[in-house]
């Protein structure tokens, strides 16, 4: 059962995107709307429902909305923040480019690039990368944080019937918590800020709040997961800790989701296992890009690559914590029918 919610406390931020598409003029009304800058390294704004860096409202969001063209053939991989998105880069991208790249090729792009330079995020410097993204061939594999609301209807398939194929991970909330809050701490200053003093107190009040990046993170997930419900045939939605459990699982259902199922003589060539050993967090951590490498704006590619499991938030935060969280992620999905502990 899908619940339609709104919340918000001003009208304009109380206009479901869903219903009308975010203002060509977004710019205009920036100074206006809610303003957070206690959560490193961006300051935020709400808009639509969500916590959305300024940055991203000021510049990539109204060049998505006007430029982007996509393919019936882009595969998107969409998630909040700290949840799987560099993994589930590497797999979608070394799953449907298996064609031109086998998994096992000495040269293969994964062995000589971050996941993250393998596949863009739209809405990371949009307009800077538009030709770039433009002329990459299909079928082009891209990757964003947006809610589902924000994304533009020739995406979602609201405007055009075609619509892309968008694959959504989804992490157990104190995970993602957990993980977000020591990637700021420890990538923040390459974005120009300094989060050294930031504690997992504050991040979890913020959170709870749903002041975080892209947040409510819950609110996130479900309008992903409703959308996939919807239309299972262009949305998939996964589960971070599943994934864990039987990656190679994941990844035939990856396959046969872009169109590209695994044919009897791949299975027999042991192309699943090659797939998952290549993106393998021990495989990735060890190539040397991702050693001693650093994305364009100076964040070294080793920090999106930590413990990769489920359950380290026991480690960080206290069990009274958990509880506060827990308990708001509970009240804010009731009556949704969407659940981070069982398969809704
Ligand atoms: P932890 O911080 O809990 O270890 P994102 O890619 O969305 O930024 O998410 C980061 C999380 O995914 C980190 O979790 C990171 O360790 C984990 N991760 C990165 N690469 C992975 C891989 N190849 N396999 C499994 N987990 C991976």
């Amino acid at each position: 059962m899908m619940a339609s919610r709104q919340s918000g406390n001003n009208a304009q931020e109380a206009a479901s995107p869903l219903a009308s598409p975010p203002h060509s003029n977004i710019a205009s009304i920036i100074p206006s709307l809610p303003l957070e800058t206690r959560c490193p390294p961006f300051p935020l704004r709400r808009y639509a429902n969500f916590w959305v860096p300024e940055v991203i409202l000021k510049a990539d969001l109204p060049g998505i909305h006007s430029c982007f063209k996509p393919r019936p053939t882009d595969v998107f991989v969409a998630s909040f923040p700290k949840s799987g998105t560099t993994w589930l880069k590497a797999l979608a991208f070394a799953t449907l480019k298996r064609s031109t790249h086998p998994p096992l090729d000495g040269d293969h792009p994964l062995r000589r690039c971050n996941p993250h330079d393998c596949v863009r995020f739209l809405d990371a410097n949009f307009n800077q990368q538009k030709d770039e993204l433009e002329a990459l061939p299909s079928p082009r594999v891209l990757a964003t944080h947006l809610p589902y609301s924000l994304l533009p209807g020739s995406i979602t398939g609201d405007r055009e019937r075609s619509g892309c194929r968008i694959v959504y991970v989804c992490r157990e909330p104190k995970d993602a918590l957990v993980s977000a809050w020591l990637f700021t701490r420890k990538a923040a200053s390459a974005l120009g800020a300094d989060a050294r003093s930031f504690t997992i107190q504050e991040a979890l009040e913020l959170f709870c709040d749903g002041r975080c990046m892209c947040g409510p993170q819950w609110e996130h997930v479900l309008q992903y997961w409703e959308e996939s419900v919807r239309r299972p045939d262009r949305v998939l939605f996964l589960r971070y800790e599943e994934m864990l459990i039987d990656p190679e699982a994941h990844v035939r259902k990856l396959a046969k989701f872009m169109g590209c199922g695994f044919s009897e003589e791949e299975e027999e060539h042991g192309v699943v296992s090659a797939i998952v050993e290549l993106c393998s967090l021990g495989k990735m951590r060890d190539m040397e890009v991702n050693r001693n490498g650093s994305n364009m704006l100076g964040v070294k590619n080793e920090s999106y690559f930590r413990k990769g499991v489920a359950g380290d938030w026991s480690n960080h935060m206290t069990p009274d914590m958990a509880q506060r969280l827990d308990k708001v992620v509970e009240d804010a999905l009731q009556g949704t029918g969407f659940s981070f502990t069982s398969k809704a």
